[in-house]
């Protein structure tokens, strides 16, 4: 049987029609066990917990006020949307039913229980790299989560991307085929923090460039890359343009809490990706993945932000006075209403140390893409002491108040002029 397909696909190839070939080919499956070291009993469900965790399943198998693991979170591609799917133990919904063997390849090769290729908005790219132990741990600890019970949202994509065997051809070029396996030139902190970045955390899915194939672009590993409307800055140790200057104990605090002093907070998918799993880590694991971000090969980046740390504009200002840096104009007010209360006008923060604008890329940016998003979407992250949190703007203001308030805070906080007009606003809604 294998003969004949073999040479059908290869007069496929020759006819420039190689895709369609793998239509018909079979996804095979392969058994899987856990090696000696695997814990047993709780244990197992403890370690997959953190795993989990770990690489953020629960950001998106959940949809907004939606169930955990439940999935129906909506990710809007330029030719359809895909909807994430249940990963709760329920048998008819979710994956009560699959088999480890069958979890294990989906989350290393992206083939669903029945044998189809699932889209790589699942990152199952970086998931590949994961130790076969490790997924097996995960699938023990979603065994352990509440079903629910909750039918996957049909995918919209168009034709040809509804089609899904085309992607075959995608994953033979850039899915790993083996999991990761330390790299002896490097100590062992070096190595989980290569695992955590490129396995689990997949730090590369947001901030590597993309190839006109939408592979993550090899040769330009974290140099930056716009997604969902932010911008996933450099984050190589190039100085100017990355974080080369940040310190060891800022990159660490950044990860860790979503906040580093004059170095900004985190939102968007940083925000999440912190509140729903960097932040859980151990110090040991933050610690070694800023090790790896530090040896990573310094690029230089177009997607950067030059940041003033002490803009003119600020001179005269204290928490509650802008200084002399005052007008009447709609940005103005709306800031001394719906901001300052937060944020106090001398960029130092006054709700919580979160809330410091001094030194953030978002109001350093003249296009103020992060500053909109952060506007309309809120921020969120959780801490010991409580949420630190922003409400979402979008319904309070329209597109031209909320261009003006941008353009006001880049102006006063990053000393800049703003060149954000309401269409931007509009484009960054949609
Ligand atoms: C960046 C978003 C994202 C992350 C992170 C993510 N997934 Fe998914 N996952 C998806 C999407 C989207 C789909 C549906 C893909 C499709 O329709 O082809 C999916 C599909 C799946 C499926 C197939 C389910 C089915 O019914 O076919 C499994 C299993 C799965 N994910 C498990 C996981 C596990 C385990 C993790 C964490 C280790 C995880 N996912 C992390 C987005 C994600
Ligand atoms: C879901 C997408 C996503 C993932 C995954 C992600 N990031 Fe980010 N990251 C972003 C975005 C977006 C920003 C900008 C946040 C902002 O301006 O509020 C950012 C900002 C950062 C910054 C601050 C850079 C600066 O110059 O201000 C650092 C450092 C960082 N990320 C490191 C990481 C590391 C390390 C990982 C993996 C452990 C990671 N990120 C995973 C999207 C992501
Ligand atoms: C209830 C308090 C509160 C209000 C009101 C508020 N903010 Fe925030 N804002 C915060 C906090 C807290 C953070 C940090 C979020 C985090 O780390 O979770 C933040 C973050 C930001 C950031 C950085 C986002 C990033 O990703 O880098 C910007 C820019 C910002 N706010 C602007 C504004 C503007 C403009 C307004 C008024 C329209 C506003 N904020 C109103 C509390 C607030």
């Amino acid at each position: 049987m294998k003969r004949i397909l073999v040479a059908v696909c290869a007069l496929g190839a020759v006819l420039a029609i190689p895709t369609a070939c793998f239509f018909f080919w079979p996804a095979s499956i392969e058994a899987v066990q856990a090696t000696q070291a695997q814990p047993t009993g709780s244990a197992l469900v403890t370690k997959g917990e953190y795993l989990t965790k770990a690489a953020d399943c629960a950001a998106c198998h959940t949809a907004a006020g939606g169930e955990p693991f439940a999935g129906g979170r909506a990710f809007k591609l330029p030719f359809g949307t895909i909807y994430s799917t249940n990963i709760t133990p329920d048998r008819e919904t979710g994956i009560g039913q699959w088999s480890d063997a069958e979890f294990v390849r989906a989350v290393h090769k992206g083939i669903g229980k029945n044998g189809e290729d699932l889209y790589p908005a699942f990152p199952y790219t970086a998931y590949a790299l994961l130790s076969t132990d490790d997924v097996l741990a995960v699938r023990a600890y979603l065994s352990t989560v509440r079903p629910v019970s909750l039918r996957k949202i049909d995918n919209t994509l168009v034709f040809p991307f509804n089609q899904r065997y085309s992607l075959r051809a995608w994953k033979l070029l850039f899915v790993p085929t083996r999991p990761w396996e330390p790299s002896a030139a490097h100590d062992a902190t070096w190595n989980r923090g290569a695992y955590l970045a490129e396995a689990l955390a997949h730090c590369g899915e947001c901030h590597t460039p993309r190839n006109l194939m939408f592979a993550t672009e090899s040769g330009r590993k974290f140099a930056g890359a716009v997604i969902d409307g932010w911008k996933a800055y450099n984050i190589t140790s190039d100085s100017e343009t990355g974080i080369g200057a940040w310190s060891n104990d800022e990159i660490e605090q950044y990860l860790s809490s979503g906040h580093a002093p004059a170095r900004g907070s985190a939102g968007g998918g940083m925000g999440e990706a912190i509140d729903l799993s960097l932040r859980h880590l151990s110090s040991e694991d933050i610690a070694a993945l800023a090790r790896y971000l530090r040896t990573i090969p310094a690029q230089r980046s177009e997607l950067t932000v030059q940041i003033d740390h002490d803009p003119a504009t600020l001179n005269g200002a204290t928490a509650w006075s802008p200084g002399p840096d005052r007008d009447e104009s709609i940005g103005f007010q709306i800031f001394a209403s719906a901001c300052a209360s937060c944020h106090g006008w001398d960029g130092t923060g006054q709700q919580t140390d979160h809330a410091e604008l001094l030194g953030s890329r978002a109001v350093n940016d003249p296009s103020g893409a992060n500053l909109v998003r952060a506007v309309l979407e809120g921020v969120k992250i959780g801490s010991p002491r409580g949420d630190n949190l922003m409400p979402s703007f979008a319904a309070a203001y329209s597109d031209a108040e909320i261009a003006a308030v941008s353009n006001y805070v880049i102006g006063h906080f990053g000393g800049k002029q703003g060149n954000v007009t309401a269409a931007d606003v509009r484009a960054s809604r949609d």
